[in-house]
């Protein structure tokens, strides 16, 4: 296994839409577990294809993952979701303070729908349905939309993202002197 480099904003890849995954394969699975490893390493609760360069429709989470009282980190419930799909939406919707790794440093609150159903492919191809709601399921939507080339920035007023964005330049000017 091992930790793959992130893409970061302003990177095109996180903006494209990305392909469909046709077939199920070891190397796959290869992907699907250096991604958890990526995620894992990066503090992320998820990850998404195209923040690590490929624009496939595969995605993974762990949303239960902690730290125990000793502050060492303790995985959850890791997750892979290979071509998923919001399949249901509620009408009701939350706020949620999101961020992402491709933005780092930086959050907003974004609205999402509180209740969804997703339909994907596990790691052995099996189709399946995950009912989702509140964290779970803004952590998936948010997951789904880098698929579709779209990040939680993108979501907020043009003026919410413009500041953001040059909290993000300013921060990333800091680094670098
Ligand atoms: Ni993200």
């Amino acid at each position: 296994m091992s930790v793959l480099p992130l893409r970061e904003y302003p990177d095109p890849v996180l903006h494209q839409k990305c392909a469909p995954i046709l077939k199920i394969d070891d190397a796959l699975r290869t992907l699907a577990s250096d991604m958890l490893e990526t995620m894992y390493a990066d503090r992320g609760v998820g990850l998404a294809a195209p923040q690590i360069g490929l624009s496939k429709r595969i995605i993974v989470i762990d949303a239960e993952q902690k730290e125990d009282e000793n502050g060492h980190h303790q995985k959850g419930n890791p997750m892979c979701l290979i071509n998923p799909e919001i399949i249901y939406k509620s009408e009701e919707t939350i706020f949620f303070c999101e961020g992402c790794l491709s933005v780092p440093g930086q959050s907003a609150d974004v609205e999402r729908y509180q209740k969804i159903k997703v339909r994907y492919q596990d790691i052995s191809g099996l189709v399946k349905e995950i009912e989702a709601e509140d964290y779970l399921a803004v952590v998936l939507q948010h997951e789904i939309d880098h698929l579709d080339g779209i990040l939680y920035i993108d979501h907020l007023s043009r003026l919410k993202r413009n500041m953001l964005l040059k909290k993000l330049e300013k921060a990333r000017s800091e680094q670098t002197k």
